[in-house]
């Protein structure tokens, strides 16, 4: 394993919108992604005695590290988080969820995260099921190469990418390190963002599209209304904006009173969230963890359905 250390991004901020109001942290709560459990440990120093925290990671390294805690308030499951669903229904007090990738995965060249380092392409986050970016760029067409880099890099030059990852492919075979993927891209982008290297779209793509991380996000946040109770606060911290998009309309659709135009003497639909407020970290923070830059935390309470 790696011994690679990750920074917990608004450590207190969202700890304390998690517990909000809360006595004393007695209910059952989840960290959606305990990543090296920055998050966790702070919630177990803050639980009370009958408290329980449940955590989730997809990652083998995550659930390793999570396995060194010792406290029987605190369990850990390897699934993908939209598994929190299976939960019983209005018995969770607050979850919480860290998206994206933790220092340890981006910073380990064998994992394939990252455009800084030579590695095998992979960028799964559980690799212990489904394919790895070089096995789906094996046999995907110029057309779906160019849907994903478009719609999840928002990249401008996704489809002369997308071109010369086949015709790499086609004339030397599979694509199958990071560092051959960069300098494909490299070599294809001729604008430069300033402070950014031309790979970094492509490489936020590949990621969100194999892990599918937009979809799993929809899925966690539906299903985080059915598992809280009355009071409960959803926490979510993202770090680019089709994410945060995702977090902001949830929370938006689900304060609202509908009123059905049909039927304007019917009651409004119930309104299920309360959203409470939209934070970023210090400037202390992102000084001292320029990784914290991007972050945007959204907080929300799951309202009593009363009609
Ligand atoms: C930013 S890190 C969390 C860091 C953590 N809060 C800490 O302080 O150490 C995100 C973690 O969530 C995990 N993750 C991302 N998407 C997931 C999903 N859909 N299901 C389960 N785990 C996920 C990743 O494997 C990673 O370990």
């Amino acid at each position: 394993m790696t011994a690679l250390n990750h920074t917990t991004v608004m450590l207190s901020e969202a700890v304390d919108a998690l517990l909000g109001a809360a006595v004393a942290g007695a209910g059952t709560y989840v960290d959606a992604t305990y990543g090296r459990g920055g998050h966790s440990r702070l919630v177990l120093s803050r639980l009370a005695a009958q408290g329980r925290l449940i955590a989730f990671d997809k990652d083998l390294e995550a659930v390793a590290d999570a396995q060194t805690i010792e406290d029987n308030r605190f369990s850990i499951r390897h699934q993908g988080f939209a598994e929190l669903g299976k939960l019983p229904q209005a018995s969770i007090a607050g979850v919480l969820m860290d998206l994206g990738v933790s220092s340890p995965q981006i910073d380990s060249p064998e994992r394939g995260f990252s455009f800084r380092f030579d590695g095998p392409l992979d960028m799964r986050m559980d690799t212990t099921r489904g394919q790895s970016v070089a096995e789906w760029l094996a046999l995907a067409s110029v057309d779906q190469i160019t849907e994903v880099i478009r719609d999840y890099g928002e990249e401008r030059f996704a489809f002369p990418i997308a071109k010369a990852i086949v015709a790499r492919r086609q004339e030397r075979g599979p694509i199958s390190s990071t560092s051959d993927l960069a300098g494909i891209v490299a070599g294809t982008v001729k604008t430069r963002e300033p402070g950014k290297d031309p790979a970094t779209r492509t490489f936020q793509a590949f990621r969100i599209f194999i892990n599918a991380e937009l979809e799993e996000l929809e899925q966690a946040l539906e299903a985080s209304l059915e598992v809280l109770s009355p009071g409960g606060r959803l926490v979510v911290i993202s770090f680019h904006s089709l994410e945060d998009r995702i977090v902001k309309q949830f929370i938006a659709k689900h304060s609202k009173e509908v009123y059905d135009r049909r039927r304007p003497f019917a009651l409004p639909a119930i309104m299920k969230l309360k959203a409470i407020e939209r934070v970023r970290p210090s400037d202390a923070e992102v000084a001292a963890n320029p990784r914290s830059r991007s972050a945007i935390m959204r907080v929300a309470e799951r309202m009593e359905e009363t009609v």
